[in-house]
C-alpha cells in the first residue's frame, strides 16, 4: 500500500501565534489551498512567536509561552536526580549524538544532529529510561527509599527482593514501552504482563517474551488496549505501569515522562560539548505525547527564553495533538478508529493529560504527516551522503527529518507553502536542527522492506 505524496504534511501553529490556527497542507505540488480551520483562541495562554526573517537565513527565536506550569517536576535538579538513577544501571551510557554535515549542506541548514536512541541499553529504543525509572520509583516507595537514593543495586539487593516478593507489573504497549517494562521487571526480579494492540508484529511480541513477560495481543487499537490492561489489573491485581495518565493515576506516567526527559538533558550536554549552545529547532514525535512532553519540558527548563522552536510530529492517522491545537479551545481531544500507520509507536489517539498542557504551551508547530515522510527519512539515514555516518532508524523515529527533507525539496521546486513552513520552523543556512531518533529497527523485516522495496515513497523520491 503506497501512500500518495499529495498532502503528505500539514501543520498548525501554536494557538495565539500570529497566523496560527490554520492548517496548511504542504503538498510538494501545492495542490491544496490553505484550509480555513478554526481561528486562534487566547484561551491557551500567551504566545508570541515572532515572524520569520528571511534576510539572514536565521529566523528570530521563538519566545516561550511563559514558565512551565510543572516547573518543579522537570527542573534541572529533578532531571539530574533521574539521570543519576539511570547511571546506576550497569548498561547506562549516553547514546550518541550524530552530526550529519553532508546532509545539512544538501538540505540548506546549518547542522543536523541526530540523537541515536537505538543504542539505549541494547533495547533499540529510548523507552527504558521511562519504564525503568517508573518501576524503580514504585519499588523505592514501597521500600521507603528516598528518590535521590534509588539505585539499581539497592533495588536488586537480597533484602529488597525478600521484602518485596514478586511484583506483577502490567502494561499496554505497541512494543517499545512493553519491552522496557518487561526488561526492568526482569532485571529487578519481578514479572510483567504485557498487552499489545491487534496487528502487533511478531518480532515485537517475541522481544517482549524474551524478557520473560506474558504477552497478550488484543482485538483493539492502542488506546483500547490500555483499557484491557486496566481491566486485567483490576481483576488480577498488580501494578499498572502506563505511559499515560487518567483520573487518579498520575505518579507513574509522570515518572515515565521524567525518565524520557533525560534524553534531552543528555542532548543539551552533548550539543554544548560540540559548540552548539542553542539548537534552533527540535522535532519531537508524539504518540500519547509523554516523550515529547517530557522532552519539551526539559528543553524549556534548559534553554529558557532561548529555547529552540519545538515541532511536535504525529502520523496523520493518529494526530491527536495536531487536532487538539487545530480545534483551538485549549483542551485536548481524542481520536478513535484504526490509527493505522507504519509509525506504530506514534499510533495513539488520546493525548496524555499530563503532556497536553506542556505541549500546548511549550511547542510551536504541530505536524501531521503521511507514512512516506517517515519512510523517506529512514532511507536517507541508512544510505548516507558524503562522509556522513549511517544510522538505523525505525518507523517511529525520524519523521521530523522527513519533514525537513520534504520541505527542502519542495522549496527547491518552487513551492510557496513549503517556503512558508520552512520559515515558520526557523530553518535556514544557520539553523541547527535536532532530531531524536527514538528507535532502531524494532521490526527488522519491515525495516528491510522499507529500504529495499522502497515502500511508502515520498514525492521527492520520484513517486
Ligand atoms: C520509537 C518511539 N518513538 C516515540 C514514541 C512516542 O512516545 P509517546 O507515546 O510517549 O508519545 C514511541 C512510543 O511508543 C516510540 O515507540
Amino acid at each position: 500500500m503506497n501512500v500518495t505524496a499529495r498532502d503528505d504534511i500539514a501543520y498548525v501553529q501554536r494557538v495565539g501565534d500570529p497566523g496560527s490556527g490554520s492548517a496548511d497542507g504542504i503538498a510538494p505540488d501545492s495542490q491544496t489551498g490553505p484550509s480555513s480551520q478554526t481561528g486562534p483562541s487566547s484561551q491557551t495562554g500567551p504566545s508570541s512567536q515572532t515572524g520569520p526573517s528571511s534576510q539572514t537565513g536565521k529566523a528570530p527565536r521563538t519566545k516561550p509561552a511563559g514558565p512551565l506550569a510543572t516547573t518543579n517536576e522537570f527542573s534541572r535538579e529533578v532531571l539530574t536526580m533521574v539521570r543519576n538513577f539511570h547511571r546506576t544501571f550497569p548498561q547506562y551510557q549516553e547514546t550518541p549524538l550524530i552530526q550529519l554535515p553532508a546532509l545539512a549542506a544538501e538540505l540548506g541548514v546549518g547542522g543536523i544532529w541526530i540523537k541515536d536512541e537505538s543504542k539505549r541499553f541494547d533495547l533499540n529504543s529510548f523507552k527504558v529510561l521511562g519504564g525503568a525509572y517508573a518501576v524503580a520509583r514504585y519499588l523505592g516507595d514501597r521500600l521507603g527509599i528516598a528518590p535521590e537514593e534509588l539505585s539499581f543495586a539497592r533495588l536488586n539487593s537480597p533484602e529488597a527482593r525478600a521484602e518485596l516478593g514478586t511484583v506483577n507489573f502490567v502494561t499496554a504497549t505497541d512494543g517499545n514501552h512493553g519491552r522496557a517494562v518487561a526488561w526492568s521487571a526482569r532485571e529487578l526480579g519481578h514479572r510483567a504482563v504485557v498487552f499489545m494492540p491487534k496487528g502487533a508484529s511478531s518480532h515485537r511480541v517475541a522481544n517482549i517474551e524474551k524478557e520473560g513477560a506474558e504477552v497478550h495481543v488484543t482485538a483493539g487499537n492502542y488506546d483500547e488496549t490500555i483499557r484491557v490492561a486496566r481491566a486485567y489489573m483490576e481483576e488480577h491485581g498488580g501494578v499498572i505501569v502506563q505511559d499515560t495518565s487518567w483520573e487518579g493515576y498520575r505518579d507513574i506516567p509522570l515518572w515515565i515522562m521524567q525518565g524520557y526527559a533525560v534524553v534531552l538533558d543528555e542532548v543539551a550536554d552533548q550539543l554544548q560539548a560540540a559548540g552548539v549552545q542553542y539548537p534552533d529547532v527540535a522535532f519531537l514525535q508524539a504518540g500519547v505525547g509523554s516523550f515529547a512532553g517530557g522532552a519539551a519540558a526539559a528543553i524549556a527548563e534548559r534553554y529558557g527564553d532561548k529555547r529552540p522552536r519545538v515541532a511536535v510530529v504525529e502520523p496523520s492517522a493518529a494526530a491527536c495533538y495536531y487536532e487538539s491545537v487545530r480545534i483551538a479551545d485549549g483542551e485536548p481531544y481524542d481520536i478513535g478508529g484504526e490509527l493505522d500507520s507504519i509509525m506504530v509507536g506514534l499510533a495513539c489517539g488520546e493525548p496524555n493529560r499530563l503532556a497536553w498542557p506542556i505541549l500546548r504551551d511549550h511547542a510551536d508547530l504541530y505536524f501531521s504527516v503521511a507514512d512516506s515522510v517517515s519512510a523517506s527519512a529512514m532511507r536517507v539515514l541508512a544510505q548516507p551522503r558524503g562522509g556522513d555516518e549511517a544510522l538505523v532508524a525505525g518507523e517511529s523515529a525520524v519523521a521530523g527529518l522527513g519533514i525537513v527533507l520534504a520541505l527542502s525539496h519542495a522549496r527547491q521546486a518552487g513551492s510557496a507553502k513549503a517556503e512558508a513552513a520552512w520559515h515558520a520552523l526557523g530553518l535556514g543556512p544557520e539553523a541547527q536542527v535536532l532530531i531524536v531518533s527514538t528507535e532502531g529497527d524494532t521490526d527488522p523485516d519491515h525495516y528491510r522492506r522499507i529500504l529495499n522495496e522502497k515502500l511508502y515513497p515520498a514525492a521527492w523520491e520520484g513517486a
